[in-house]
């Protein structure tokens, strides 16, 4: 089922179709989508492009399809191109061929970097708190064990420290992670809905209304720019991999910390997995797993600045693989601070062998 097809002749090649198709990823943005639409028919409304009781009827119809989403009546599947295909066609479907207005002064290039926006916004400010509360919990942690231990450079003994000071160090780094976020979230805070296909539309609309409904703090100035613009995505995609970078380095030392050649902590049993063949082995998985999943992140930045690289102005269809890979880094980051947030909450310092590392090993 498809939104266009007037001047087309032979049916779509099947593998084509297939090929073509982002709805088995980008469904997830049906929440955004549907807020994205009715912001755009307040508009409408206002605006004199669609009556008052038009308005309501489309309203309706796109608020009846996220209840039915959520209550499980609509599911998300099926043969559609997308997820804005598919919001569309149900709309159609339900209140007929009056649905067809939503779409009046709007192409789905300024709908999908709306939505993307809106879901990048809302992911940002989850992931900002996800980090507070883990910087939290490390500051707790520290400030109960002021204990001292070796500090050391080349990984060699060098000089006394405590591990609350050490423990403090990844504070300061998961803080600029934190100021790095909302420095992106400011700057991505713009409303590129009315931009249309790529050079607004002749219809007279007022971009300020979309704007204000949807919580934006600006409206995209350039047009072009705005269908075209992936930087919010890069830029959220580069501080996460510095915060997989630094999470990284946590679990490295907690699995080093926790070996058999160090002993100075004991992660928990809850985040740790046992051998079959060895029982006297506690593997620190979640740690490892935190270290690996640093990977994928980096390689979705990647990807997607190898997308973007030497695309012309204005949207191509090679930005629809913006999305798989910021939904994974999302996902990953999201996962990720949690568990080491629980790590750190749970893990249990082992005072007496930090003490006894001191004392040999030529410490200043
Ligand atoms: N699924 C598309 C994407 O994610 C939506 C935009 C399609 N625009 C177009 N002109 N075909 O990029």
């Amino acid at each position: 089922m498809k939104l266009w097809g007037g001047r087309f002749r032979k049916e779509e090649n099947k593998l084509m179709e297939e090929f073509n198709k982002s709805f088995d990823y980008d469904n997830v943005l049906y929440k955004k989508d549907i807020e994205g639409s009715i912001a755009h028919v307040y508009m409408q409304v206002h605006c004199k492009l669609l009556t008052e009781e038009e308005g309501i009827a489309i309203t309706d119809g796109l608020v009846g399809i996220y209840k039915d989403i959520l209550n499980g009546k609509l599911l998300l599947e099926g043969n559609y191109e997308d997820i804005h295909s598919f919001i569309e066609i149900n709309l159609i479907n339900r209140i007929g061929d009056l649905g067809k207005k939503l779409h009046t002064c709007r192409s789905r290039n300024d709908q999908v970097a709306t939505d993307m926006r809106l879901y990048a916004k809302e992911k940002a400010i989850n992931i900002i708190n996800l980090i507070s509360n883990l910087k939290n919990t490390i500051k707790e942690v520290a400030y109960e064990n002021p204990v001292i231990m070796p500090g050391y450079t080349h990984l060699q003994r060098a000089q006394v420290v405590t591990f609350k000071h050490h423990l403090m160090a990844y504070y300061s780094m998961f803080d600029r992670d934190e100021k790095r976020l909302k420095n992106a979230l400011e700057i991505l805070d713009e409303s590129p809905l009315g931009c249309g296909a790529l050079a607004g539309t002749t219809h007279s609309i007022d971009r300020n209304i979309t704007k204000e409904k949807l919580g934006f703090k600006r409206i995209v100035e350039n047009y072009i720019d705005g269908v075209s613009d992936r930087d919010y995505l890069l830029e959220l995609m580069s501080n996460f991999s510095i915060i997989m970078m630094h999470l990284s380095r946590l679990s490295e030392e907690l699995i080093l910390w926790s070996s058999q050649e160090f002993q100075f902590v004991e992660i928990d049993d809850l985040y740790t997995t046992g051998s079959s063949i060895m029982p006297q082995k506690k593997n620190p998985d979640g740690a490892e797993l935190i270290r690996g999943k640093t990977g994928r992140v980096y390689g979705n930045l990647f990807g997607l600045l190898t997308v973007m690289k030497g695309l012309p102005l204005a949207y191509n269809k090679d930005m629809q693989e913006d999305k798989e890979g910021f939904f994974d880094s999302v996902n990953t980051i999201e996962m990720c601070v949690s568990i080491m947030e629980k790590i750190i909450y749970t893990i249990k310092v082992n005072e007496d062998k930090m003490k006894e590392a001191v004392k040999s090993g030529f410490l200043n």
